[in-house]
């Protein structure tokens, strides 16, 4: 029974290791983010540069409305300086009703919605598209691949294939990500959209890898403290089902013995 349980179970991590991984409709490719396992941590780096990519190239279209622009100062998250975050927000107007005019935002006002009334806010995004379920949803992808979710947002950003057509007024753009094949998003990155002051290269995976993870902390900035959580759930667990098997084989040997004897 227990040598079935464990070959079950190494089966399970092998086939779920796999390559490219089928979500429906489109082809998504696992990327290695520095965030996923039980040790994954968010760089901080790759997330201010995720976010120059947001401001300057996303938030023409898409809002992150459910996002506090104060979060971009937590450690663990971008970890920007105050007065940048002050900065930051400034340049973002927001109608104050109050005033019943227009002001500069606050640290503790939300990113802005939307700007293209048909693009959808991106502060769920990379939860809401999470792909990698393993073997009966079993969630055993997730553990060692992270859940999916922003390598389908690189692979939709990468996936352009340079074909469209037009339906009813509206072009849409083929992609090998998007489910249907045809999305109603132009190419938004090109490689070469922004200038990184970090000097990292700013060819098209590179900025698409960057974007994807600010926008998987925007959607989930606690991750790192709910993997390390689980971990040590998992770890306890463990150590508790070898002393209860211990307890309970002492608890009942004189028990065993007694029926041998007899
Ligand atoms: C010119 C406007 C525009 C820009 C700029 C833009 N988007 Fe979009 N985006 C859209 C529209 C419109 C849709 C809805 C497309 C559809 O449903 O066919 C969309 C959809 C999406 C989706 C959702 C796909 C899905 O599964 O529903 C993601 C993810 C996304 N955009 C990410 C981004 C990222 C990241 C950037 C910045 C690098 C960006 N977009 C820049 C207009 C834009």
């Amino acid at each position: 029974m227990l040598k079935k349980l464990a070959i079950t179970a190494v089966a399970a991590l092998t086939l779920s290791a796999g390559g490219a991984i089928a979500a429906e409709g489109g082809h998504i490719h696992d990327v290695d983010f520095s965030f996923e396992g039980p040790f994954g941590k968010f760089d901080q780096m790759q997330l201010q540069r995720g976010l120059q990519v947001y401001t300057e190239v996303c938030s023409a279209c898409h809002g992150m409305k459910f996002v506090p622009i104060r979060t971009l100062a937590d450690e663990g998250g971008p970890a920007l300086p105050e007065d940048q975050v002050r900065a930051y927000a400034a340049q973002l107007e927001i109608y104050d009703p109050e005033l019943d005019d227009m002001r500069p935002r606050t640290p503790a006002d939300h990113f802005p919605p939307h700007g293209d009334p048909n693009a959808p806010d991106l502060s769920l995004m990379a939860k809401a598209r999470a792909g990698f379920h393993g073997p009966y949803g079993s969630g055993i992808n997730q553990f060692v691949k992270g859940i999916g979710g922003p390598e389908y947002i690189v692979s939709i950003l990468t996936g352009y294939t340079g074909k469209e057509k037009e339906e009813a007024g509206t072009t849409y753009y083929e992609n090998t990500a998007f489910p249907g094949g045809w999305i109603a998003m132009a190419p938004p990155l090109s490689g070469e959209d922004v200038e990184f002051a970090d000097g990292h290269s700013n060819e098209l995976h590179h900025e698409a890898t960057d974007v994807a993870a600010f926008l998987m902390w925007a959607a989930e900035p606690k991750m790192m403290a709910r993997q390390h959580a689980g971990f040590v759930a998992v770890l306890f667990l463990s150590i508790l089902s070898v002393l209860l098997y211990l307890t309970n084989k002492r608890l009942w040997a004189p028990v065993k013995k007694k029926a041998k004897e007899a």
